[in-house]
């Protein structure tokens, strides 16, 4: 997964092809419409209200369209930038992300970053849709044995294969099972993501006041390993169309996993932070003021109709709006966030 998606000049997200967008294989909340956007940078701005040298830091920024709408929204409420940062693995990618943003006004305050190598710093972390793209690793269990499962090369092109996992693997899928009181399944594929526990803690190390919003499609433990999901999340986009071939159009099609979110919670806990909201993407934005978006409109107009159906999009079940999650975590904030005010279910991680 990592070489199909980063492999220098052939991995999906390096390669120069549109991705997300119209144009692109798959749409992204902030591609959909600025009103994801103008909801973040409203939870963005309550966070930074009395900090000092506040940080944003967007990882995984894409085509810098959010990052563009919250730079506008700043400038709008007159409101100083000490610092937006992106951090973007894709040299492409930022390419992108500069010809966005390199005429705007608070474009003096961006700044591309190679790590996350913040200190003691206080401020937002953004991550949106970038987790589901951190290359996993795929599980096998039948009896009592966890095999992960491999690429091989066969007569027609990429085969699956399988062999023993390692304590790593064999480890975290038994223990959310055991977490979960339940017996392990048999003939079960999930997926077991080593790289993002890791991330968040090297995120939260430098942070000492201030938030890391993650938005993505996932779950919480007992629904990511629920008997009935015996075939893991992990899938494909090409062209608009949702595939389950991950061993085709390799480097040409996006290859996502979803996110676990319990695990995200414990990793936080575990480096002192606190877990502060999770909620579904809908709860957020209507948290947030989604519906403020329609002020203004006409309601017969075309323009009404087209926002009124992005709203849909971003909030509907069955679309984005349940199955995208968004979750706070971080330190030494004292009083509950505005996206979390209709509905917090930390209780269900
Ligand atoms: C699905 S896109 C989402 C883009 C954007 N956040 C949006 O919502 O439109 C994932 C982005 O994350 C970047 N990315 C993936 N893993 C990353 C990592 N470990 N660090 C920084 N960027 C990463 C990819 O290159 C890509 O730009």
């Amino acid at each position: 997964m990592h070489l199909c998606l980063y492999a220098p000049e052939l991995g999906y997200y390096v390669s120069g092809a549109p991705k997300m967008g119209e144009s692109g294989d798959f749409m992204t909340a902030p591609e959909i419409s600025p009103i994801f956007s103008r909801c973040v940078a409203r939870q963005v701005t309550e966070l930074l209200v009395d900090m000092k040298d506040a940080v944003i830091l967007e990882v995984g920024a894409g085509r810098g369209t959010m990052a563009r709408e919250l730079l506008d929204h700043f400038m709008r409420c007159g409101i100083e930038l000490h610092s937006y940062k992106i951090l973007e693995l894709s040299p492409a990618m930022r390419e992108i992300q500069w010809q966005q943003l390199h005429q705007h006004p608070y474009y003096p305050s961006v700044e591309w970053v190679d790590a996350i190598c913040e200190d003691n710093f206080s401020g937002v972390v953004l991550a949106n849709e970038v987790l589901d793209s951190f290359p996993t690793n795929r599980v096998h269990i039948v009896g009592d044995n966890v095999m992960e499962l491999c690429v091989s090369l066969g007569d027609g092109g990429f085969t699956w294969g399988s062999r023993p996992a390692d304590s790593s693997l064999r480890e975290p899928a038994i223990s959310a099972f055991h977490a979960l009181d339940m017996a392990l399944p048999n003939n079960y594929t999930t997926e077991i993501n080593r790289l993002v526990a890791p991330w968040l803690e090297s995120v939260l190390a430098g942070l000492v006041r201030g938030a890391v919003l993650i938005f993505d499609y996932g779950y919480t433990r007992r629904e990511y390993f629920h008997p009935q999901r015996c075939d893991g999340t992990l899938t494909c986009f090409y062209q608009h169309h949702r595939v389950d071939t991950p061993l085709d159009r390799v480097g040409l099609q996006d290859l996502t996993s979803h996110v676990e979110f319990s695990s995200i919670a414990e990793a936080a806990r575990r480096v002192g932070a606190d877990v502060y909201g999770f909620t579904t993407q809908a709860n957020f934005l209507i948290s947030t003021g989604i519906e403020e978006s329609l002020t203004g409109f006409d309601p017969g107009s075309s323009s009404f109709v087209k926002r009124v159906n992005e709203i849909k999009t971003l909030t509907l079940p069955g679309e984005m709006g349940d199955i995208v999650k968004v979750m706070a975590v971080g330190r030494g904030l004292d009083k509950p966030l505005l996206g979390f005010q209709n509905s917090n279910m930390c209780e269900s991680l």
